[in-house]
């Protein structure tokens, strides 16, 4: 006998992390793999966060940094109704149609042994201490973006960070989240948040100095035309502005685009350092010192 099943296809297993929908793009792909490898290089051992996961894209890569002891957490509303009604509408327009916790669990087994914690609740279910306090390492917040939320977000980021803890803020400056850049900014203000760098979809922030950090990015050897850098100062805080694929600038060597493996960061190259002292002097100048070092080049070669 032939029975007619009338439930929607399930869409296929993915490959790739690239395959699964989602809003995590290859120049922060790289960016968390690099701050997450150097964390562990040095020795840095702490849990896991990301509030709002969807379908999985960026809890996949996260998850493939867990090191032995440390816990991942997630937390995310998937199929369960939001606190509020401005909330809801998003939940209503963004996501409904496509996100069940199922379909992040099955994105995520296809790629790794077991899930991480999940809390399907708001995020605000987080507060307190839910998470030990001075706990985790690298925290990702990319859930609500309406301020209120955003801003307690960050403060449970504050509080189960330890000191020299990294936070991710997601959205910090779409033209339909100005919630979330208020609450960025907020953060920078007037509550010590201490800028690393941006991208743009996101503000990486410690409150720590972020000084050394700063240093090793800056220091990023690769593909000048694939990864653009700019400093900014904005009220004292020196900001990295990163742009572009970003491919290679940002690639530690033996870190494929699935994310695969997890090479330690490879030492500071001079060439980077030196694009971006050329990137920092006038035009003119620029221009000058580029010639000098093309016929330095050509002269030794
Ligand atoms: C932009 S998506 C996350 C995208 C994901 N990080 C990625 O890179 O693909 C936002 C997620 O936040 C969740 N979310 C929205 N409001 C929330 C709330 N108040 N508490 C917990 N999760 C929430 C949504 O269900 C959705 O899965």
């Amino acid at each position: 006998m032939v029975t007619l099943d009338s439930r929607p296809a399930l869409p296929a297993v993915p490959k790739s992390p690239d395959d699964v929908p989602g809003w995590f793009w290859p120049l922060d792909q790289q960016l968390f793999s690099w701050l997450l490898e150097r964390q562990t290089a040095v020795g840095q051992h702490g849990d896991l966060l990301e509030m709002g996961s969807y379908l999985g894209r960026s809890a996949i890569l996260i998850g493939r940094h867990r090191q032995p002891g440390e816990a991942f957490t997630i937390c995310d509303l998937f199929d369960s109704d939001a606190p509020d009604g401005d909330n809801a509408a998003e939940m209503t327009m963004s996501y409904r149609e496509t996100l069940t916790r199922a379909a992040f669990e099955r994105n995520y087994l296809a790629f790794h042994a077991e899930l991480p914690t999940i809390v399907q609740a708001p995020t605000s279910a987080l507060a307190g201490d839910v998470l030990a306090p001075g706990s985790c390492r690298f925290a990702h917040i990319d859930a609500s973006h309406l301020y209120e939320h955003v801003a307690g977000d960050i403060q449970t980021a504050r509080a189960a960070l330890a000191d020299d803890g990294i936070v991710v803020l997601d959205d910090f400056r779409s033209p339909h989240t100005p919630g979330v850049a208020a609450a960025t900014w907020e953060a920078v203000f007037d509550h010590g948040l201490r800028p690393i760098c941006l991208t743009p979809e996101k503000l990486y922030g410690t409150w720590a100095d972020p000084g050394t950090l700063q240093g090793e990015l800056l220091q990023l050897d690769g593909d000048v035309d694939g990864c653009n850098l700019d400093i900014d100062i904005i009220r004292g805080h020196q900001v990295l502005r990163f742009s572009g694929p970003g491919v290679a600038k940002l690639m530690p060597s033996g870190i494929h685009r699935d994310g695969r493996s997890a090479a330690p960061p490879r030492p500071a190259g001079r060439s980077a350092a030196r694009r971006l002292a050329l990137d920092l002097l006038p035009p003119i100048a620029t221009r000058a010192v580029r010639r000098g070092l093309r016929s330095a080049r050509e002269r030794r070669a």
